[in-house]
């Protein structure tokens, strides 16, 4: 049931705090140690792995690009990215010392699944992050790791991702500890800093008037941009498909470095562009995108953790997130782009739950 909402979907972004709760929860032992009981890999298996790849379709693979920037830098093991539709397609370069992390909320996308059956054929160990129990993608790999986020029934996908994010934070933070690239200290804060974003995405939730309000101005653009680098960068691919996909507005995502290679030719007065600026080490260098942006017209609004110099004074509307560790952000940068989506959708009079020439599962190529 849509327990008292308009829609799934907003049902689906307000489960979000709950599904960070149990995907975490419930894999920490009373010592707060993450345990993956699901994961048969051993510490010796896990120590013959050279390289990783994450394989998905839309969401899913957004979450994955954040997976890749959190095991390298936690786990310290190469990671490629990839399209399952292209992924199954190209001959990959993997062998019996690659693992392989198919994601889909569904576990029943159809590419997904001939990518974890062609990496099985060549020989890799094949690990799937899950929303349905049971589903074939479950059932093909060899080991799972279930994201509790609860049915999610709604296209757009909201909670899964936030679950899938949660996933691959606990899994590299897990492998970093087998490999031992992480001190035991700040593995422990890690897993207290993501016990916070629980009540920090419940904060956001709590001031979506405000995002109602920027949709409200969004409603006659014919198309949009977000903008971000590092991980802002993956965050902005997610914002951009969420917006597309139920408000059928033309968005597109830069990393915002690449704009002035060719981008910036489309920037004209009052085109919407928003900028997601959680990293503090990149927060100068996007004021001066956002800057470039706004010289040439553009209607500028930040998505910004607090604090961010200068935000105020470059953007046209910020929306403000609460802080919390750079790596950890995605989760938070995410919750607005998922509300603004949808209010431009609501107001619109689009079928937010079921836009229009798409399917909740695609299980068909
Ligand atoms: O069930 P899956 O996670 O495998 O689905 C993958 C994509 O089809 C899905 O994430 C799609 O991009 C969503 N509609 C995005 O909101």
């Amino acid at each position: 049931s849509k327990n008292g909402f308009d829609h799934f979907m907003m049902k689906e972004i307000y489960d979000q705090p709950s599904a960070i709760h149990e995907t975490l929860a419930r894999r920490l032992d009373s010592n707060k140690m993450i345990q993956l009981d699901d994961i048969k890999l051993s510490k010796q298996e896990f120590e013959q792995i050279q390289k990783v790849y994450i394989v998905a379709c839309g969401t899913a693979y957004h979450a994955g690009l954040v997976g890749k920037y959190a095991i390298e830098k936690l786990a310290h093991v190469p990671v490629t990215v990839d399209i399952a539709s292209e992924f199954r397609y190209s001959d990959p370069f993997i062998d019996g010392n690659t693992l392989l992390i198919a994601v889909s909320q569904s576990g029943e996308t159809a590419d997904t699944l001939a990518a974890v059956r062609e990496a099985k054929r060549k020989g890799a160990r094949v690990l799937a992050i899950t929303n349905v129990v049971g589903s074939s993608v479950a059932r093909e790999s060899h080991d799972v790791f279930y994201t509790w986020a609860g049915p999610e029934i709604a296209v757009a996908s909201t909670k899964a991702y936030t679950a899938q994010l949660i996933a691959f934070y606990m899994l590299a933070l897990h492998f970093a500890r087998i490999k031992d690239t992480i001190a035991y200290n700040d593995y422990r804060e890690k897993v207290e800093q993501i016990e916070k974003l629980t009540p920090a995405v419940e904060e956001i939730l709590s001031r979506k008037e405000t995002v109602k309000e920027i949709a409200q101005t969004l409603l006659e653009a014919k198309s949009a941009f977000y903008l971000g680098r590092g991980l802002d960068y993956m965050s902005a691919m997610e914002a951009a498909l969420k917006l597309k996909e139920i408000s059928y507005m033309h968005t597109e995502a830069f990393a915002a470095g690449e704009l002035k290679h060719g981008t910036i030719a489309l920037i004209e007065e009052g085109i919407p562009v928003l900028a997601i600026v959680t990293q503090d080490r990149l927060a100068e260098k996007m004021i001066s995108n956002m800057k470039e942006v706004k010289a040439r017209g553009a209607y500028v609004i930040a998505i910004a953790k607090e604090g961010i110099e200068h935000i105020h004074e470059v953007a046209d509307k910020v929306i403000e997130l609460p802080k919390a560790p750079d790596l950890f952000m995605p989760i938070l940068s995410v919750v607005p782009s998922q509300l603004l989506a949808y209010y431009v959708s609501t107001l619109k009079n689009n079928d937010v739950d079921k836009p229009r020439n798409l399917a909740k599962s695609v299980t068909v190529e």
